[in-house]
């Protein structure tokens, strides 16, 4: 493991002892370097110092150069001072080619660890207990996987959190019904339960306890007492409500192996998970006057937070029944995290229309000491996902979609998409099927994960699995080709050659690789996994002028030229794999 420097970081860093040498009253001034079409980099940030300086930035940039002292160096074959006072650099071949073998020697890709790796507690994929989920924990699952496997990759140690919605008033219904109809959950003997099966006994069960409930006074009063019940800890009640969770489980489990995504079962801490901190919290909170008695209700009260009629919003920490609440959860797995976890960061990947809800959960934290200066707390917000009509995406009966069979129909467009091509590309019924797999969750996936998040998007099938723009198929067929050209290369192999011209085409598609590190340390420092994909997208797109440019495997080429090609396109498909992989995608070898 050699982390490689960048040679963008590397030429920023020189120009920036060079701005100081040559101008030691600029102190540390940023040479703003950017990628640029007339040569590899151009520097504007001379002209911007100068006229802060009130000095002529021609001038200015002439002393840089000079300072910078290119006669002969390694990394730097030209330096010219254009325009208004810009600098336009140009590399070496050598070292364009030579950071790209450092790269390739190392299993990371030179991509080097943080130096100050934290812990970072991820809230993500919560659905609820016996509740369908909807395309909403869909993108927080997506998401977050992304993040944390993002996270990992860059050293910081990660804990996953599933806080799953089972805890609550409803579940006094349910047990009850359950308790009165103790056979609703029962399955076929033998064989195992799909999740499909759980969740529709589930569903049924809902309905029935719903019906119950609200048409029989007396079952409802036998309801409420459950809840009492089951908060109270009775152990048959407890045993009731435990398969609910189970049964749920399940269910989600057949989800997450859909969407090819690993959910470890102890990082499922729920609601549930928290219960016996709530009063504790609470009483906390009361006695230190971050929260006070208003109607009964011991609430948290801030300046900020208003509602339509100007009056404060509270955030109500226990309701005046004596009930806790979503807050109280989250509130006393703030104090776990920080407190038993040791978290310095804390995300949660969850709807945007919960923002306010963690502003208020944030600032009491804050306040209770919970939350110090020291620990970031993050609300990863996404937007809505959308239907074709630009609004929240329904069935066309207005039902919430059933994620399972959203799913499968991504995977069966996939498949035709994939079967299309298959004769040409030699595969076999098998490797059809798992194509299709891969390239429709992926698809789904990649949707997902290259707007940005708090952005709503629509959902749109044939958009997602087309073969042209920026989706997923794209690069999964970006990477299948480069391992084809590897095959077809036969007895050539990809070999470094630093003494070769590189041609522009050539350049571009280097110097994109060589950011990889430098993306992924921003991607995690911001929580934005869309510029990854835009990463990913950009390398597909310079790879494709490199082929319309440059010829692999001419014969025309001499052999250290195909070698070098080969080098190129090797890594850049190892980059894409990498990339690819701590998005949740897969890249099948062959497509
Ligand atoms: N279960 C919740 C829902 O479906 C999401 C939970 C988000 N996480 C949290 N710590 N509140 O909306």
């Amino acid at each position: 493991m050699a982390s490689v420097p960048s040679l963008a970081s590397n030429v920023q860093q020189r120009l920036a002892n060079a701005l100081s040498a040559a101008l030691p009253e600029a102190g540390s001034a940023d040479p703003l370097l950017r990628r640029s079409d007339r040569a590899d980099f151009q520097a504007n940030g001379i002209l911007a110092l100068a006229k802060r300086l009130k000095g002529n930035p021609r001038e200015l940039a002439t002393k840089v150069v000079d300072a910078l002292g290119t006669e002969s160096d390694e990394v730097l074959r030209e330096v010219e001072v254009s325009g208004p006072g810009f600098l336009n650099i140009t590399l070496t071949d050598a070292a364009i080619i030579e950071t790209l073998a450092a790269r390739a020697a190392d299993d990371r890709l030179g991509v080097a660890l943080k130096a100050d790796p934290g812990t970072t507690v991820v809230d993500w994929a919560q659905p609820n207990v016996a509740k369908e989920m909807h395309v909403g924990h869909l993108r927080s699952a997506v998401i977050g996987a992304a993040m944390v496997k993002i996270l990992e990759f860059t050293g910081e140690k990660v804990i996953s959190r599933h806080h799953i919605g089972d805890w609550g008033t409803q579940f006094g219904m349910l047990i009850q019904y359950l308790e009165e109809h103790p056979h609703e959950l029962d399955h076929r003997q033998g064989g195992e339960v799909s999740g499909e099966e759980a969740m529709s006994s589930l569903d049924r069960l809902y309905k029935a306890a719903r019906a119950h409930f609200d048409s029989d006074e007396e079952f409802k009063a036998r309801s409420r007492d459950r809840v009492v019940a089951l908060q109270s800890g009775d152990p048959e009640t407890l045993a009731l409500w435990q398969r609910f969770v189970d049964e749920s489980k399940i269910y989600f489990h057949s989800v997450f192996d859909k969407l090819d995504m690993e959910i470890a079962d102890a990082d499922i801490v729920g609601e549930s998970g928290y219960n016996d901190m709530l009063a504790e919290t609470c009483r906390i909170l009361e006695e230190s006057g971050v929260a006070v008695r208003s109607d009964g209700a011991l609430c948290v009260f801030f300046d900020d937070f208003k509602g339509p009629d100007g009056e404060p919003t509270p955030l109500i920490v226990q309701k005046s029944n004596g009930g806790f609440g979503y807050a109280a959860t989250d509130l006393s797995a703030i104090r776990n995290r920080v407190g038993e976890l040791k978290a310095d960061s804390l995300v949660y990947v969850v709807d945007v229309r919960q923002s306010m809800h963690f502003k208020m959960v944030f600032e009491t934290a804050r306040r209770a000491g919970w939350l110090t200066d020291d620990v970031h707390a993050f609300q990863l917000a996404f937007g809505t996902v959308l239907g074709a009509d630009g609004k929240p995406f329904k069935t066309r009966e207005g039902k919430t979609v059933k994620l399972e069979e959203l799913l499968d129909e991504a995977v069966d467009r996939a498949t035709a998409v994939v079967r299309e091509k298959a004769e040409k590309v030699g595969l076999g019924e098998d490797e059809i099927i798992e194509n299709g797999r891969y390239v429709g969750i992926g698809a789904i996936k990649y949707a997902d994960l290259s707007t940005s998040a708090v952005r709503d998007y629509k959902f749109d099938l044939d958009q997602m699995v087309s073969l042209n723009g920026d989706t997923s198929v794209y690069l999964q067929y970006a990477y299948a080709r480069i391992r084809s050209i590897l095959r077809k290369a036969g007895d050539a192999r990809p070999a470094a050659h630093p003494e070769l011209e590189l041609h522009p085409a050539e350049r571009a598609l280097a110097l994109h690789v060589d950011q990889f590190g430098e993306v992924l340390a921003e991607v995690a420092g911001s929580y934005e996994p869309h510029k990854l994909a835009a990463y990913l997208y950009q390398l597909a797109s310079h790879l494709t002028t490199f082929y319309d440019k440059c010829q692999v495997l001419s014969s025309e080429n001499a052999p250290e030229l195909v070698e070098n090609r080969l080098f190129l396109v090797d890594l850049t498909g190892r980059t894409l794999r990498q990339g690819m992989a701590l998005l949740g995608i897969r890249t099948p070898e062959r497509l």
